[in-house]
């Protein structure tokens, strides 16, 4: 404890970080302003819209709905561990690929939970992909992009075995 806050630490894309936090610091605020990564999203702060969707221990999650102090000594990705040496994940280039954002504000956590799916299976039914990305909200696209481009990873990532990022 450093006065009222409470000290974690977590790893967040492979990397390590100690901080002390106030224990009703969100998650989300905490890996956007404490960790400066501000690819995770705020939209509705309610757990409506999943744009702050993130990983923790390998499950999806609401970071709007987590306390930061809730992570301590857990393993957390963020939409920037998708792309660690700044070459597009296949998720991540089957979006672009498929117009599958527009504003983008939406995308972190599409690329999210879509990379979840696709760690789970290679080879979901476009109901599944639905499914899976019912949690998500997007008022740009229309969702018919979307759900083509997680069919074309998953596509890509079959035919390329295990050898590419997901
Ligand atoms: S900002 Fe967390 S669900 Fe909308
Ligand atoms: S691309 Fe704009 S909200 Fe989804």
């Amino acid at each position: 404890m450093t006065g009222d806050k409470i000290d974690i630490s977590v790893t967040v894309n492979g990397r390590r970080y100690r901080r002390a936090v106030e224990p009703r610091r969100l998650l989300a605020d905490f890996l956007r302003y404490d960790l400066r990564l501000t690819g995770t999203h705020v939209g509705c702060a309610h757990g409506v819209c999943g744009a702050c969707t993130v990983s923790i221990d390998g499950r999806t999650a609401r970071s709007c709905l987590t306390f930061a102090v809730q992570v301590d000594g857990a393993a957390l990705e963020t939409v920037e561990g998708l792309a660690p040496d700044e070459e597009l994940s296949a998720i991540q280039a089957a979006f672009h690929r498929n117009h599958a954002l527009q504003c983008g504000f939406c995308t972190p956590g599409f690329l999210m939970a879509a990379r979840q799916l696709l760690a789970e299976t290679l080879t979901p039914t476009e109901e599944e992909v639905r499914t899976a990305l019912s949690g998500n909200l997007c008022r740009c696209t229309g969702y018919v992009n979307i759900v083509r481009a997680v069919m074309s990873a998953a596509e890509e990532l079959r035919a390329e075995g295990e050898a590419r990022h997901v």
